[in-house]
């Protein structure tokens, strides 16, 4: 990967390696909201970043940056200097996206990578304990439609206990600033975009 290489190559990168041997319905759903929902959270991420300039906010936290959203998420904390820790258990994501980030911001203290699961409650105080985080930006997460209809526990443990793990070891050392990202299929199909405040809720459910 040529150090040149930008988001928008990172885009396609991530694309193209989720949707390797996928089955059909599946591709359908991600086809569908991937590019609408990615459009808006980036939207966010700006929105966010914009709140964060003169809030002493330098090391972020992401949870995920392995994964599609988290990875861009860092590129654009990294473009805007802010300091990174990745962590992931690559469960979903791809090392690639992280090592492309990794060469496109060599420096050092730019950009750590973690390898931890989020349901560890011990390793990831421990990973509180031993970095100084000013927030987090919260996305690791299973985000299949198919996949949660078939196996709900699956998706409510890794979503909802995991997301307690974090909040409790914020909690327990004084971080108190969190960007989390939720379902992409809130709102349905949408007709009309930017998403926003007014934008009606018609959860996605079937395929
Ligand atoms: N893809 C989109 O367009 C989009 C849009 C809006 C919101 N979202 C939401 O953002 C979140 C992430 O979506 P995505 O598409 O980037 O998913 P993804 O599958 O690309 O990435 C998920 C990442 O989380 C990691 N992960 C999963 N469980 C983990 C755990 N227990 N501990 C550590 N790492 C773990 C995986 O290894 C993977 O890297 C989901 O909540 C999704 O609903 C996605």
């Amino acid at each position: 990967m040529k150090k040149s290489c930008c988001g928008s190559q990172i885009i396609s990168l991530l694309y193209s390696l989720e949707n390797r041997g996928k089955p059909a319905n599946e591709l359908r759903s991600v086809d569908m909201f991937i590019p609408m929902c990615m459009m808006s959270l980036l939207h966010l991420i700006s929105l966010v970043l914009s709140g964060f300039q003169n809030s002493g906010v330098t090391h972020v936290l992401v949870t995920e940056g392995a994964g599609y959203i988290g990875s861009h998420a860092t590129l654009r904390l990294l473009k805007d200097s802010y300091r990174v820790t990745i962590v992931d258990n690559l469960s979903r994501g791809n090392i690639v996206a992280v090592k492309v980030l990794q060469e496109l911001f060599p420096e050092p203290g730019r950009l750590q990578f973690i390898y931890a699961d989020l349901g560890d409650v011990k390793g990831v105080h421990k990973i509180f304990s031993e970095n100084a985080f000013d927030a987090v930006m919260h996305f690791a997460a299973v985000a299949y439609v198919g996949e949660s209809t078939l196996d709900p526990l699956k998706y409510y443990h890794n979503i909802t206990s995991n997301m307690l793990v974090v909040l409790e070891a914020m909690a327990a050392h004084n971080v108190n600033t969190l960007i989390y990202s939720n379902t992409c299929a809130t709102y349905g199909e949408l007709e009309k975009m930017p998403i926003t405040e007014a934008t009606p809720r018609v959860p996605y459910h079937g395929l």
